[in-house]
């Protein structure tokens, strides 16, 4: 007997059994499904060495679809800021663009001419003086702006110091404890000291406090985040301002901020309108977001704009001719796909401004109504409530009898599909564990009301746990 026609018998309409009788339907299964046991193929293969022969599409794509099938499911990623779903157009339009490269602006101007005119929106959006004298530029992600935003900061500083002079030695950058990583690369790969304030339950974000303390001479810029990752929260941009007019009034140096709007320069244009966080902040000349974050569009697309071109030193731009123009391009990479440029631009016209303010809208009022419930909750205390982008955290209430910890709430959580992170915050603050949820467009609030049942049934388990267990249980056991 065929080895391929047994190994399917258990599968088929034929129930458990490998029936005889259904072999003629067995050997057409082959031919029908012949993925999983087409003769003359292998079955299994090798996972670090480089294949040896070519196999059908079908079997590949098999393969690589069922291995990628065992990842989380992207819609229950709470973890995540980054956009998992689009609409059956951005769907289409994806797999029709999915050829083009951002960098190719002589093949592609029309794409490259959507990238400007999105930047150019974003400066809009982020009241530019005169958004016809931004400059910006798309990047892959929030990271590679910030890397740019930084690099700016950097080289200005370097020609003001030069001018006059001065060394130019020992650049720092100052920044909340709470930075996301790539602030912590910028500086560990372009050689600029990292100067960190750190937050504290009292000062829970960079807000000025002690400021003068952190800055000097060679301070290239300061960064202030709007929507700490940690904990969604606000820096107050304009209070932070208001720290650095006072270090220049009693030293004379004139320090600018890069703001760092990864997930908050798409949230706070559009509900909190009257924020200034933005290039209505005269020491704000640049800022970052990430288009696949509450800008709505899939993994791999941010942006950066400075305010002016005479905040982007000339000699960091290279210019790139077609059209019979010149295109400046500032980017780290050279390739890079172009379909989420065009993505960001189906969704800018979809939404539009008032779009946009009902996504985020709705995101915000899931993202309250989940942290009122679970603040009303025993167990636990909120570090803060979505009232600034829709992502919140929360704390383990102090209890001398609990037997769990956060983390393993995380794994009870996950038994039911939902990834919802534990971590400890940052230094200073290392003590504490926080869990949090980001809420993005697609989560609903009749998926917010699973999410709040399983989450009770996994304390309620949880808290089970520390009364006495009955033998049986016990020896089925429940291992921390
Ligand atoms: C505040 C902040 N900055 C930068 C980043 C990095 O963004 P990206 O993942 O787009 O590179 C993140 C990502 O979470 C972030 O939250």
């Amino acid at each position: 007997m065929n080895t391929h026609h047994h190994s399917r018998a258990g599968r088929g309409t034929h129930g458990n059994r490998w029936n005889p009788k259904a072999d003629g339907d067995l050997l057409g299964s082959v031919e029908i499904n012949p993925v999983f046991a087409r003769p003359e193929e292998a079955t299994s293969f090798p996972k670090f060495r480089f294949p040896t022969s070519q196999i059908l599409p079908e079997t590949a794509y098999q393969i690589v679809h069922d291995e990628a099938m065992l990842d989380g499911n992207a819609r229950l990623n709470l973890a995540t800021f980054v956009g998992t779903w689009m609409d059956d157009y951005a769907n289409r339009l994806y797999m029709e663009a999915a050829d083009k490269n951002m960098i190719d602006k002589d093949e592609y101007p029309k794409t490259a001419q959507i990238e400007a005119r999105c930047w150019t929106m974003l400066a809009d959006l982020w009241h530019a003086d005169d958004p016809g004298k931004a400059i910006g530029t798309s990047t892959i992600g929030s990271s590679e702006a910030a890397m740019l935003g930084g690099l700016a900061l950097k080289r200005r500083w370097q020609h003001s110091r030069s001018a006059a002079g001065l060394s130019t030695d020992h650049p720092n950058l100052v920044m909340s404890s709470a930075v996301q990583v790539c602030w912590e690369k910028f500086c560990n790969y372009f050689d600029v000291e990292p100067r960190y304030v750190p937050i504290s339950e009292e000062h829970k974000v960079l807000d000025g406090h002690d400021l003068a303390r952190y800055v000097d001479e060679n301070t290239i810029g300061v960064v202030a985040i709007l929507g700490v990752t940690y904990t969604g929260m606000y820096e107050p941009v304009a209070q932070i301002s208001h720290a650095l007019d006072a270090i220049e009034a009693s030293t004379g140096l004139d320090v600018k901020i890069h703001v760092d709007g990864a997930s908050g320069a798409m949230i706070a244009p559009f509900i909190q309108p009257n924020l200034e966080w933005d290039f209505r902040v005269p020491r704000v000349v640049s800022i970052n977001t990430s288009g696949h974050k509450y800008g709505l569009v899939y993994p791999g697309l941010g942006w950066a704009v400075w305010r002016s071109v005479e905040d982007l030193p000339r000699d960091l731009v290279f210019n790139v001719s077609y059209l019979g123009g010149e295109m400046p391009t500032f980017a780290l990479n050279f390739s890079r796909p172009g379909a989420q440029v065009l993505l960001q631009y189906y969704m800018f016209l979809r939404l539009g401004f008032d779009g946009y303010r009902r996504v985020q809208e709705d995101a915000h009022n899931v993202a309250l109504f989940l942290s009122s419930h679970i603040a009303d909750m025993d167990d636990f205390t909120l570090w803060n409530n979505g009232s600034d982008i829709p992502v919140f955290a929360w704390m383990l209430t102090p209890r001398a009898d609990r037997a769990w910890s956060l983390y393993d709430l995380q794994d009870r959580l996950r038994m039911k599909g939902w990834l919802v992170p534990a971590y400890p915050m940052p230094a200073n603050l290392q003590d504490i564990t926080v869990q949090r949820i980001v809420v993005r467009n697609g989560f609903s609030h009749d998926l917010a009301d699973s999410f709040l049942e399983d989450m009770h049934d996994a304390v309620d388990y949880l808290n089970s746990l520390t009364a006495p267990m009955p033998s049986e249980s016990r020896a089925s056991g429940f291992h921390h």
